[in-house]
Protein backbone atom coordinates (compact mmCIF):
# COMPACT_ATOMS: atom_id res chain seq x y z
CA UNK A 1 0.00 0.00 0.00
CA UNK A 2 1.20 3.39 -0.83
CA UNK A 3 1.96 4.68 2.74
CA UNK A 4 2.96 1.71 4.83
CA UNK A 5 6.80 1.96 4.08
CA UNK A 6 6.23 5.36 5.54
CA UNK A 7 4.39 3.96 8.37
CA UNK A 8 6.81 1.45 8.82
CA UNK A 9 10.06 3.49 9.00
CA UNK A 10 8.55 5.83 11.52
CA UNK A 11 7.18 3.51 13.35
CA UNK A 12 10.73 2.00 13.63
CA UNK A 13 12.35 5.31 14.75
CA UNK A 14 9.92 5.05 17.88
CA UNK A 15 10.42 1.82 19.03
CA UNK A 16 12.83 2.05 22.36
CA UNK A 17 16.28 1.81 21.65
CA UNK A 18 17.53 -0.58 24.73
CA UNK A 19 16.57 -4.32 25.05
CA UNK A 20 15.23 -5.26 28.36
CA UNK A 21 12.24 -7.78 27.54
CA UNK A 22 9.42 -5.23 27.35
CA UNK A 23 11.55 -3.66 25.03
CA UNK A 24 11.99 -6.31 22.87
CA UNK A 25 8.34 -7.77 23.64
CA UNK A 26 6.95 -3.93 22.10
CA UNK A 27 9.33 -4.14 18.83
CA UNK A 28 8.67 -7.87 18.38
CA UNK A 29 4.24 -7.51 18.38
CA UNK A 30 4.89 -4.05 16.40
CA UNK A 31 7.86 -4.57 13.63
CA UNK A 32 7.19 -5.76 10.27
CA UNK A 33 3.50 -6.98 10.90
CA UNK A 34 0.13 -5.98 10.11
CA UNK A 35 -1.62 -4.32 6.88
CA UNK A 36 -1.00 -0.74 8.58
CA UNK A 37 -4.89 -0.06 7.83
CA UNK A 38 -5.41 2.95 10.60
CA UNK A 39 -2.39 4.65 9.99
CA UNK A 40 -2.61 4.45 6.36
CA UNK A 41 -6.00 5.94 6.92
CA UNK A 42 -4.61 9.06 9.14
CA UNK A 43 -2.32 9.90 6.43
CA UNK A 44 -4.66 9.72 3.30
CA UNK A 45 -7.33 11.39 4.85
CA UNK A 46 -4.70 14.04 5.83
CA UNK A 47 -3.44 14.41 2.03
CA UNK A 48 -7.12 14.33 0.34
CA UNK A 49 -8.07 17.45 3.18
CA UNK A 50 -4.86 19.25 1.84
CA UNK A 51 -2.22 18.91 5.05
CA UNK A 52 0.97 17.41 4.97
CA UNK A 53 1.27 13.83 5.64
CA UNK A 54 4.71 14.00 6.88
CA UNK A 55 3.11 16.23 10.39
CA UNK A 56 0.69 13.86 10.49
CA UNK A 57 3.15 10.79 11.26
CA UNK A 58 3.71 11.01 14.76
CA UNK A 59 -0.42 10.76 15.04
CA UNK A 60 -0.26 7.43 12.20
CA UNK A 61 2.16 5.46 14.54
CA UNK A 62 0.36 6.43 17.93
CA UNK A 63 -2.77 4.65 16.76
CA UNK A 64 -0.68 1.81 15.25
CA UNK A 65 0.70 1.49 18.99
CA UNK A 66 -2.66 1.09 20.02
CA UNK A 67 -4.20 -1.02 17.50
CA UNK A 68 -0.96 -3.48 18.14
CA UNK A 69 -1.43 -3.42 22.39
CA UNK A 70 -5.35 -4.09 21.16
CA UNK A 71 -4.01 -7.36 19.47
CA UNK A 72 -1.73 -8.38 22.18
CA UNK A 73 -4.16 -8.33 24.93
CA UNK A 74 -7.12 -9.68 22.70
CA UNK A 75 -4.84 -12.81 21.95
CA UNK A 76 -4.12 -13.37 25.96
CA UNK A 77 -5.48 -16.73 27.21
CA UNK A 78 -7.88 -14.17 29.26
CA UNK A 79 -9.71 -13.10 26.04
CA UNK A 80 -9.28 -14.90 22.77
CA UNK A 81 -6.20 -17.13 24.00
CA UNK A 82 -4.98 -16.80 20.22
CA UNK A 83 -1.18 -18.63 19.81
CA UNK A 84 -0.11 -16.81 16.27
CA UNK A 85 -0.82 -13.29 15.25
CA UNK A 86 1.11 -11.77 12.29
CA UNK A 87 1.85 -14.91 10.90
CA UNK A 88 4.08 -15.66 14.31
CA UNK A 89 3.96 -16.51 17.70
CA UNK A 90 2.06 -14.63 19.89
CA UNK A 91 3.08 -12.29 22.06
CA UNK A 92 2.13 -13.85 25.11
CA UNK A 93 3.68 -17.15 23.44
CA UNK A 94 7.37 -15.74 22.64
CA UNK A 95 7.57 -13.53 25.75
CA UNK A 96 5.33 -14.97 28.67
CA UNK A 97 1.69 -13.75 29.83
CA UNK A 98 3.06 -10.60 31.74
CA UNK A 99 5.31 -9.23 29.80
CA UNK A 100 2.95 -9.25 26.78
CA UNK A 101 0.47 -7.57 29.09
CA UNK A 102 3.55 -5.35 30.45
CA UNK A 103 4.24 -4.43 26.31
CA UNK A 104 0.58 -3.94 25.93
CA UNK A 105 0.31 -1.14 28.39
CA UNK A 106 3.80 0.29 27.23
CA UNK A 107 2.61 0.96 23.89
CA UNK A 108 0.18 2.64 24.89
CA UNK A 109 1.45 5.17 26.98
CA UNK A 110 3.89 5.20 24.43
CA UNK A 111 1.15 6.14 21.88
CA UNK A 112 0.24 9.58 23.49
CA UNK A 113 4.04 10.04 24.13
CA UNK A 114 4.26 10.01 20.22
CA UNK A 115 1.29 11.77 19.43
CA UNK A 116 2.20 14.80 21.30
CA UNK A 117 5.35 15.31 19.42
CA UNK A 118 3.34 15.86 16.27
CA UNK A 119 5.01 18.64 14.63
CA UNK A 120 1.26 20.76 14.21
CA UNK A 121 -0.25 23.85 15.95
CA UNK A 122 -0.92 23.02 19.82
CA UNK A 123 -4.43 23.21 19.36
CA UNK A 124 -4.77 20.10 16.47
CA UNK A 125 -2.34 18.28 18.59
CA UNK A 126 -4.60 18.67 21.91
CA UNK A 127 -8.04 17.67 19.38
CA UNK A 128 -6.20 14.87 18.19
CA UNK A 129 -5.14 13.24 20.99
CA UNK A 130 -8.38 13.47 23.39
CA UNK A 131 -10.05 11.97 19.72
CA UNK A 132 -7.73 9.31 19.85
CA UNK A 133 -7.90 8.94 24.14
CA UNK A 134 -11.87 8.59 23.41
CA UNK A 135 -11.75 6.40 20.88
CA UNK A 136 -9.40 4.01 22.13
CA UNK A 137 -11.36 3.90 26.10
CA UNK A 138 -14.25 2.31 27.59
CA UNK A 139 -16.69 4.13 25.61
CA UNK A 140 -14.33 2.86 22.43
CA UNK A 141 -12.70 0.10 21.55
CA UNK A 142 -12.22 -0.99 25.08
CA UNK A 143 -16.04 -0.46 25.35
CA UNK A 144 -16.55 -3.13 22.34
CA UNK A 145 -14.28 -5.06 23.85
CA UNK A 146 -16.07 -6.03 26.60
CA UNK A 147 -19.41 -6.19 25.37
CA UNK A 148 -17.56 -9.17 23.32
CA UNK A 149 -16.49 -11.04 26.01
CA UNK A 150 -20.15 -10.58 27.65
CA UNK A 151 -21.50 -11.86 24.32
CA UNK A 152 -19.41 -15.00 23.83
CA UNK A 153 -21.86 -17.62 24.37
CA UNK A 154 -25.19 -15.47 23.72
CA UNK A 155 -27.52 -15.15 20.65
CA UNK A 156 -27.35 -11.54 20.21
CA UNK A 157 -29.71 -9.33 17.67
CA UNK A 158 -27.99 -8.08 14.37
CA UNK A 159 -27.68 -4.71 16.15
CA UNK A 160 -26.06 -5.47 19.62
CA UNK A 161 -23.57 -6.89 17.06
CA UNK A 162 -23.41 -3.60 14.83
CA UNK A 163 -22.85 -1.84 18.10
CA UNK A 164 -20.19 -4.00 19.26
CA UNK A 165 -18.37 -4.11 15.74
CA UNK A 166 -18.89 -0.51 15.77
CA UNK A 167 -17.00 0.02 19.31
CA UNK A 168 -14.19 -2.62 19.42
CA UNK A 169 -12.90 -2.05 15.83
CA UNK A 170 -14.96 0.87 14.26
CA UNK A 171 -13.87 3.55 16.77
CA UNK A 172 -10.05 3.17 15.74
CA UNK A 173 -11.02 3.43 12.11
CA UNK A 174 -13.17 6.29 13.07
CA UNK A 175 -10.62 8.15 14.63
CA UNK A 176 -7.96 7.24 12.40
CA UNK A 177 -9.79 9.55 9.54
CA UNK A 178 -10.80 11.92 12.08
CA UNK A 179 -6.95 12.63 12.88
CA UNK A 180 -6.26 12.82 9.37
CA UNK A 181 -8.87 15.50 8.88
CA UNK A 182 -7.94 17.43 12.17
CA UNK A 183 -4.07 16.90 10.96
CA UNK A 184 -5.03 19.09 7.85
CA UNK A 185 -6.48 21.74 9.97
CA UNK A 186 -10.14 20.82 8.06
CA UNK A 187 -12.44 20.24 11.15
CA UNK A 188 -15.27 20.83 8.74
CA UNK A 189 -14.94 17.62 6.72
CA UNK A 190 -15.00 15.39 10.08
CA UNK A 191 -18.58 14.21 9.62
CA UNK A 192 -18.11 12.95 6.42
CA UNK A 193 -15.04 11.19 7.58
CA UNK A 194 -16.85 9.98 10.11
CA UNK A 195 -19.73 8.14 7.65
CA UNK A 196 -16.92 6.99 5.67
CA UNK A 197 -15.49 5.11 8.55
CA UNK A 198 -18.51 4.16 9.88
CA UNK A 199 -19.20 1.70 6.85
CA UNK A 200 -15.33 0.87 6.16
CA UNK A 201 -15.27 0.19 9.94
CA UNK A 202 -18.62 -2.02 10.22
CA UNK A 203 -17.30 -3.90 7.08
CA UNK A 204 -13.82 -4.01 8.52
CA UNK A 205 -15.10 -6.75 10.89
CA UNK A 206 -17.47 -8.78 8.92
CA UNK A 207 -15.03 -9.45 6.47
CA UNK A 208 -12.57 -10.19 9.60
CA UNK A 209 -15.26 -12.51 10.62
CA UNK A 210 -15.71 -14.09 7.17
CA UNK A 211 -11.76 -15.09 6.96
CA UNK A 212 -12.43 -16.71 10.45
CA UNK A 213 -14.50 -19.64 8.96
CA UNK A 214 -13.57 -19.47 5.27
CA UNK A 215 -9.18 -18.68 5.18
CA UNK A 216 -6.64 -20.60 6.45
CA UNK A 217 -3.90 -19.73 9.13
CA UNK A 218 -0.86 -19.58 6.41
CA UNK A 219 -2.78 -16.58 4.63
CA UNK A 220 -4.80 -15.06 7.46
CA UNK A 221 -1.07 -15.25 9.89
CA UNK A 222 -4.00 -15.88 12.86
CA UNK A 223 -5.38 -18.63 13.89
CA UNK A 224 -8.72 -19.32 11.60
CA UNK A 225 -11.98 -20.93 13.91
CA UNK A 226 -11.12 -18.92 17.00
CA UNK A 227 -14.57 -17.20 16.67
CA UNK A 228 -16.42 -20.47 16.66
CA UNK A 229 -14.22 -22.20 19.54
CA UNK A 230 -14.65 -18.90 21.75
CA UNK A 231 -18.42 -19.00 20.48
CA UNK A 232 -18.60 -15.06 19.29
CA UNK A 233 -21.92 -14.14 18.14
CA UNK A 234 -21.00 -12.50 14.73
CA UNK A 235 -22.69 -11.46 11.89
CA UNK A 236 -21.44 -14.66 10.33
CA UNK A 237 -22.59 -17.02 12.90
CA UNK A 238 -26.46 -14.74 12.70
CA UNK A 239 -26.65 -14.54 8.95
CA UNK A 240 -24.60 -16.49 6.95
CA UNK A 241 -21.72 -15.78 5.33
CA UNK A 242 -23.26 -15.15 2.05
CA UNK A 243 -25.34 -12.35 3.58
CA UNK A 244 -22.50 -11.00 5.55
CA UNK A 245 -20.64 -10.54 2.00
CA UNK A 246 -23.39 -8.55 0.49
CA UNK A 247 -23.77 -6.00 3.86
CA UNK A 248 -20.34 -5.70 3.38
CA UNK A 249 -20.70 -5.03 -0.35
CA UNK A 250 -23.48 -2.17 0.24
CA UNK A 251 -21.14 -0.62 2.93
CA UNK A 252 -18.10 -0.37 1.00
CA UNK A 253 -20.52 1.48 -2.11
CA UNK A 254 -21.96 4.09 0.84
CA UNK A 255 -18.37 4.47 1.89
CA UNK A 256 -17.29 5.32 -1.58
CA UNK A 257 -20.37 7.24 -1.91
CA UNK A 258 -19.56 9.53 1.06
CA UNK A 259 -16.08 10.57 -0.80
CA UNK A 260 -18.21 12.82 -2.97
CA UNK A 261 -18.24 15.37 -0.06
CA UNK A 262 -14.53 15.92 -0.45
CA UNK A 263 -13.31 17.80 -2.98
CA UNK A 264 -9.44 16.19 -3.02
CA UNK A 265 -8.23 13.50 -4.71
CA UNK A 266 -10.41 10.57 -3.41
CA UNK A 267 -9.21 7.97 -5.41
CA UNK A 268 -6.88 6.47 -2.57
CA UNK A 269 -9.88 6.28 -0.37
CA UNK A 270 -12.15 4.59 -3.18
CA UNK A 271 -9.62 1.55 -4.02
CA UNK A 272 -8.75 1.26 -0.30
CA UNK A 273 -12.65 0.61 0.38
CA UNK A 274 -12.44 -1.82 -2.72
CA UNK A 275 -9.50 -3.35 -1.27
CA UNK A 276 -10.75 -3.70 2.62
CA UNK A 277 -13.54 -5.54 1.04
CA UNK A 278 -11.88 -8.40 -1.32
CA UNK A 279 -8.78 -8.36 1.30
CA UNK A 280 -7.57 -12.05 2.12
CA UNK A 281 -6.23 -11.49 5.28
C1 LIG B 1 -7.32 -7.13 13.33
O1 LIG B 1 -7.00 -5.94 12.67
C2 LIG B 1 -8.29 -6.86 14.42
C3 LIG B 1 -9.61 -6.40 13.97
C4 LIG B 1 -10.07 -5.28 14.33
C5 LIG B 1 -10.41 -7.24 13.13
P1 LIG B 1 -6.14 -5.95 11.37
O2 LIG B 1 -6.71 -6.93 10.38
O3 LIG B 1 -5.97 -4.56 10.87
O4 LIG B 1 -4.76 -6.52 11.89
P2 LIG B 1 -3.27 -6.22 11.41
O5 LIG B 1 -2.89 -4.90 11.98
O6 LIG B 1 -3.24 -6.24 9.91
O7 LIG B 1 -2.46 -7.35 12.01
C1 LIG C 1 -10.57 -7.72 17.74
O1 LIG C 1 -11.54 -8.46 17.08
C2 LIG C 1 -10.81 -6.32 17.82
C3 LIG C 1 -9.85 -5.65 18.71
C4 LIG C 1 -10.18 -4.55 19.29
C5 LIG C 1 -8.51 -6.17 18.99
P1 LIG C 1 -11.07 -9.96 16.86
O2 LIG C 1 -10.82 -10.64 18.13
O3 LIG C 1 -11.99 -10.61 15.88
O4 LIG C 1 -9.66 -9.72 16.12
P2 LIG C 1 -8.70 -10.88 15.66
O5 LIG C 1 -9.49 -11.76 14.72
O6 LIG C 1 -8.24 -11.59 16.88
O7 LIG C 1 -7.59 -10.15 14.93
MG1 LIG D 1 -11.41 -10.45 20.12
MG1 LIG E 1 -9.20 -12.03 18.58
MG1 LIG F 1 -11.40 -11.96 14.35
Amino acid sequence: MKYTDLINEALRGYMPKSDDIVSRAMKYSIENGGKRIRPALVLSFCEMCGGDIEKAIPLACALEMIHTYSLIHDDLPCMDNDDFRRGKPSCHIAFGYEYALLAGDALLTLAFETALKADLPPDRIIDATKELAIASGWKGMVGGQVIDLQNEGKRVTVEEIENMDKLKTGELIRVACVMGCIAAGRRDLIKSAEEYARCIGISFQIVDDILDVTSDTATLGKPVGSDNENEKCTYVSLLGIEKSKQIVSELTQKAKDELQNFDGDTSFLEEFADLMEQRKN
